[in-house]
């Protein structure tokens, strides 16, 4: 009986993209199973809108950062994969070193750049997606970024500062299936839901991460 659904779906449901920064009517092309999965239920609540009414709004995230501003909750997953939780387990001595992968790409540091989005900002977008849907709004997707690309290097250089720890950086062979360069539009989100980020700085978004990983060095274990 549900008929609105806000849907967490992700930046990888466009894959390599031809230009940036990407607006949500690029070609999808995902390059991974987990972006073929969220495309393929995108695709299910498309057709359900048509043949049953269904109202969706699917949300792509690019790369969700940060945590509770007063350090309650946090990111802690097992294994973790993502880069500022493994930076921050660096920093304070869980890990030994924290490796970027590749160097070499066509970037101005030649490290991958990417979009990095607070979790208090996604929320809101949330919100504001239920309160759409709740006025009546028609199914649609939005991608929810700041609009704004730093690198791999950048995001270490600033953990190194919000920290005032220096630790260890190796430099790796570049991973198959990673994009030079990954900046969300949000233009589509800001003028329909009238979103906008307020905490996705990368020292707002370090230093929220950073308190929640000296409370939890375990994660909430
Ligand atoms: N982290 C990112 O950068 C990112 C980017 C794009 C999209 N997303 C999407 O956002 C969502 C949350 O991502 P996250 O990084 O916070 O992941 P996460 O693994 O931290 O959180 C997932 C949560 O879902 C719960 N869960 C898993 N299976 C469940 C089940 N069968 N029933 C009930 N709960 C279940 C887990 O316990 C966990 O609390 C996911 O759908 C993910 O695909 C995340």
């Amino acid at each position: 009986g549900v008929d609105k659904i806000v849907f967490s779906s992700t930046a990888a449901v466009y894959g390599e993209p031809e230009k940036t920064p990407i607006e949500e009517d690029f070609p999808h092309n995902p390059t991974n199973v987990y972006g073929r999965t969220k495309l393929v239920i995108e695709n299910m609540m498309r057709d359900f809108t048509n043949a049953y009414g269904l109202h969706y709004v699917a949300l792509r995230y690019f790369n969700a950062a940060g945590a509770a501003l007063d350090g309650s909750i946090g990111e802690d997953h097992n294994p973790e994969s993502h880069l500022i939780p493994l930076i921050l387990k660096t920093a304070q001595g869980v890990r030994d070193h924290i490796a970027i992968y590749g160097t070499d790409y066509p970037t101005p540091d030649g490290t991958c750049i990417r979009d990095y989005i607070h979790v208090l900002d996604l929320a809101d977008a949330h919100v504001l997606a239920m309160k759409y849907l709740a006025e009546g709004g028609k199914s649609t997707y939005f991608n929810l970024g700041s609009e704004k690309g730093f690198s791999v290097r950048e995001i270490i250089e600033t953990a190194k500062k919000v920290t005032g720890i220096d630790f260890k950086v190796t430099e790796e062979a570049r991973r198959s299936g990673d994009p030079a360069i990954l900046i969300a539009s949000s233009k589509k989100c800001r003028e329909t839901l009238g979103w906008h980020p307020i905490h996705s700085t990368t020292e707002e978004i370090i230093a929220s991460a950073w308190k929640w990983h000296k409370e939890h060095p375990y994660g909430y274990k």
